[in-house]
């Protein structure tokens, strides 16, 4: 490759990777990420940029809805490549000022990185040039005790997050874990979950039989029953 059409490729991370390290500053002081968050789940997300509407949105319902991240074991992480007194400046505003369908004084703990030289949003493909060159996309990262990215969800700057759907995929997540299950379209606790497919021509012959506690629609979508208590109970902290 020549000079003139030589170019910097970061491979993003994909699902199953190690989330990539970083030292970053934060509104809640320095962290070391992942290694940090090891033994909790933890979303890291971005978002374009400090008081703008949606992400002023985003931001107040993610605050208010912390502790039910927390409950279920995962800490939250924020991002954008805004600099550290804007995040102050903007965080404070919102607490002191906004008040949006319902919700005011609301405080963000979590902690929000600076990223002004854009060497983490570029770490985590987050700077999507299509969309912007110079503002990070609405990406979701869904990283495990262990560090691994286990799920990644982009928005484009105009569309704001669905937050029951990311506590949906975070205890959905939690569940195939705990349970060695999958789960099935629009899944919710106490829904139906898939079992792992028959490995033997016997087993799947078994389960077209009756002869497992499963209902089987075919012998390769067989489904089975989990109470919301029971799943409850093995993913939200008492
Ligand atoms: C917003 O958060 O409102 C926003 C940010 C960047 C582009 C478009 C909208």
């Amino acid at each position: 490759m020549d000079n003139a059409t030589e170019t910097t490729v970061t491979a993003m991370p994909r699902i199953g990777d190690k989330a990539p390290s970083f030292t970053a500053v934060t509104t809640q002081g320095d962290i070391r990420f992942p290694e940090q968050y090891a033994g909790d789940w933890v979303i890291l997300f971005s978002h374009p940029a400090d008081f703008t509407p949606v992400c002023t949105s985003e931001f107040m319902i993610f605050a208010a809805r912390e502790e039910q991240f927390e409950k279920a074991g995962c800490k939250l992480v924020g991002l954008s490549v805004d600099g550290l007194y804007s995040h102050i400046a903007w965080l404070r505003t919102i607490k002191e000022k906004i008040d949006y369908k319902g919700m005011k004084n609301i405080e963000v703990k979590f902690p929000l990185i600076e990223d002004i030289t854009m060497n983490v949003a570029r770490l985590y493909g987050m700077i999507q040039p299509q969309e912007s060159a110079t503002k990070a996309v609405r990406a979701v990262f869904f990283i495990d005790p262990k560090g691994i990215i286990r799920a990644i969800i982009y928005y484009p700057l105009s569309l704001g997050r669905n937050f029951d759907e990311l506590y949906r995929v975070l205890i959905a997540l939690k569940t195939a874990d705990a349970f060695s299950v999958a789960t099935p379209a629009d899944w919710q606790p106490g829904d139906d979950v898939i079992v792992p497919p028959a490995g033997s021509c016997g087993v799947a012959q078994d389960r077209m039989e009756g002869k497992e506690d499963m209902t089987c629609h075919d012998w390769f979508f067989c489904t089975k029953k989990i109470d919301a208590d029971a799943v409850l109970g093995a993913v939200i902290k008492k």
